[in-house]
């Protein structure tokens, strides 16, 4: 299937409701039980010198996990849609775990645009997570990019998106299950991502022709793609 780029940004009110109001909570879950998984295998406890950056954190869902989780460290959400920041700031303040989430704070910025001289970039980042912003992202060197830039060598990068199905019927059936669980915007937003998404393939050409061999690419089940490494 055909990849067809839907906006990077997720600016429509309704669009945001209806994203912040959904339950994702097993795939966060998940998503930091493995995050966990790696640092503990590379021996990596996360101390108050540490920074973890969370891009395109939308209402800040995984954000506040990782706050949670890493309580030491600071921790950094960004994304370019002021909704989608309010949402997060809000979400923050009316959290049972306002207490828990004194580490982390919010910026207003395109991934494309992130100054590093920004007081709350201040640290070098160790931990710098995605989730679900790749398909977003109309060019892939934006994307690489923007992580080349905010790493180092130390820096361990974790970022997980949807896989694009292999065919229309297979995109239109995940859209079908979708819709049992989510609301109508919510569902063809969804199909709009999956059909924006990209092929493990095509992600893996990328880092062998862009001298990024230090990431690994692999897909997580039959729906995700995980890019995990240094860059
Ligand atoms: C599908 S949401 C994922 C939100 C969050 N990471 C999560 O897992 O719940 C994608 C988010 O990425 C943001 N985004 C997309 N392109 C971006 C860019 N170029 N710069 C900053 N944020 C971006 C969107 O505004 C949106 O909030």
């Amino acid at each position: 299937m055909e990849r067809i780029p839907e906006p990077e940004l997720m600016v429509k009110k309704e669009q945001v409701i209806s994203y912040d109001e959904a339950d994702f909570s097993e795939g966060e879950v998940n998503l930091i039980n493995q995050i966990n998984h790696y640092l503990l295998k590379k021996n990596i406890s996360l101390s108050e010198k540490d920074l973890i950056v969370d891009l395109g954190c939308g209402p800040g869902n995984i954000s506040e996990k990782l706050a949670i989780k890493w309580p030491d460290a600071e921790v950094v959400g960004i994304d370019g849609s002021k909704e989608m920041i309010l949402r997060a700031e809000h979400n923050k303040e009316i959290s049972p775990n306002q207490k828990k989430l004194k580490n982390l704070r919010y910026i207003l910025s395109d991934i494309k645009d992130i100054k590093l001289n920004n007081f709350l970039l201040k640290k070098k980042i160790t931990l710098l997570v995605s989730n679900s912003l790749i398909h977003h992202i109309i060019n892939l060197d934006d994307f690489f990019n923007v992580i080349r830039s905010l790493s180092n060598n130390m820096t361990i990068n974790f970022h997980k998106d949807l896989k694009r199905p292999l065919n229309e019927k297979s995109a239109l059936e995940l859209k079908a299950k979708c819709s049992h669980k989510y609301n109508e915007i919510l569902t063809s937003d969804y199909y709009a991502s999956l059909r924006a998404s990209y092929t493990l393939k095509e992600l893996k050409d990328y880092i062998l022709k862009n001298d990024l061999s230090s990431l690994e690419v692999f897909e997580d089940g039959d729906k995700y793609l995980i890019v995990y490494g240094n860059v």
